[in-house]
């Protein structure tokens, strides 16, 4: 395939074979240098701790073309600490951030042509994925791991025009238990949250994760946090709210986007939320690396025979926030936070 022959607004958030990927191997906690290769398939044993025990850790972050035509990687920094969180979580090697970045920079040089033209909306993703490779037949962590940089171009999440989703609250379905691995990124809370996620889709919504030990609270919109707006009814400022929980991922976009509301005055509140208290709320979204905000019209709760009517339309507060950390994106404006290291291809 080459460039003229990529569909960039029509990707979607698909695997696009790249050039190369980077691999970098650790052995008795010693990592060795990262390199590019063009075959995408391992020689690995049958035995290796990720394929018996799950032991896996993965990340996903983003390259941008921006209105300068210069390449901006978004807060690589933080996926790297994220990864290394994981990594000690899972008892493997955390990769060092240096080489990281480095094993991020790589990819990116070798796969230039699959950079999205500014305005197409797509981007350049990459998937890194940290795996334990030491064959074990009893359960146990290895000592072998490898770290792989997967990249791709996804097209926009939003074609056409930006649109709220659908949510369908599952009481049914845990995605993580309250001191299990949902705060770190690990292969098998997504195997876990498949249960929920490809029955919501059935009917044609996204799911809506609970605490698992009360289903009273509201962990995380599939693989995405949760953020609800509204006016104060104390004060003359917006309110940001999202869940504080021990079983949610950290996301990236959320603490960017709560820095950004601050930023705007907002006040930020992260605690527990009732599932009923959707019904405070003038607009909500699902926030995450691949959709950015995602606004939510409404929120179906079956097993309480309700249904929240949030709004109709993609809200003011935000389609402000959505713009404001895109405009950092794609350098249309001051990068204040230094969250963008500027490639200048
Ligand atoms: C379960 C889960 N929650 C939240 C997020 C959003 O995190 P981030 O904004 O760092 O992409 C993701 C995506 O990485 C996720 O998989």
């Amino acid at each position: 395939m080459n460039n003229s022959s990529i569909n960039w607004s029509a990707l979607g958030f698909h695997y696009t074979e790249p050039d190369y990927i980077v691999r970098a191997a650790c052995h008795d906690g010693v990592w060795e240098q990262p390199y590019a290769t063009k075959d995408k398939f391992l020689h690995l044993h049958v035995s290796a701790t990720c394929l018996q025990y799950g032991q896996e850790a993965f990340e996903g972050l983003k390259a941008f073309r921006g209105v300068d035509g210069k390449i901006r990687i978004f807060r690589w920094q933080e996926n790297a600490k994220r990864m290394q969180r994981s990594a000690k979580a899972l008892y493997m090697a955390p990769p060092p951030t240096d080489l990281f970045g480095d094993a991020i920079r790589l990819a990116l040089k070798k796969n230039m042509r699959f950079v999205p033209p500014y305005e197409t909306g797509a981007t350049l993703y990459f998937r890194p994925l940290l795996i334990g490779t030491t064959p074990r037949l009893g359960v146990g962590p290895g000592t072998d791991f490898e770290l792989i940089i997967i990249p791709s171009p996804i097209g926009p999440y939003y074609p056409g025009k930006y649109h709220c989703t659908t949510f369908i609250v599952n009481r049914h379905v845990d995605r993580a238990a309250p001191l299990g691995t949902g705060q770190f990124k690990v292969g098998g809370n997504y195997a876990a949250s498949f249960r929920g996620t490809e029955a919501a889709h059935a009917q044609g919504y996204d799911c809506l994760f609970t605490d698992a030990k009360t289903h009273h609270y509201i962990d995380e919109c599939s693989a995405a946090n949760f953020i609800g707006i509204r006016e104060s009814k104390v004060e003359s400022r917006i309110e940001y709210l999202t869940p504080r929980s021990s079983a949610i991922l950290p996301s990236i976009t959320n603490d960017s986007l709560m820095k950004l509301a601050r930023k705007m005055g907002m006040k930020v509140i992260r605690r527990h939320i009732p599932v009923e208290e959707l019904a405070t709320f003038s607009e909500a979204a699902a926030c995450g690396t691949a959709c950015v905000l995602s606004p939510i019209d409404k929120v179906i709760d079956p097993d309480k025979g309700v249904t929240y009517h949030i709004c109709d339309e993609p809200g003011p507060v935000v389609s402000r926030l959505y713009k404001a950390l895109q405009d950092i994106q794609y350098g249309r404006t001051k990068d204040t936070h230094h969250w963008c290291e500027i490639i200048d291809k």
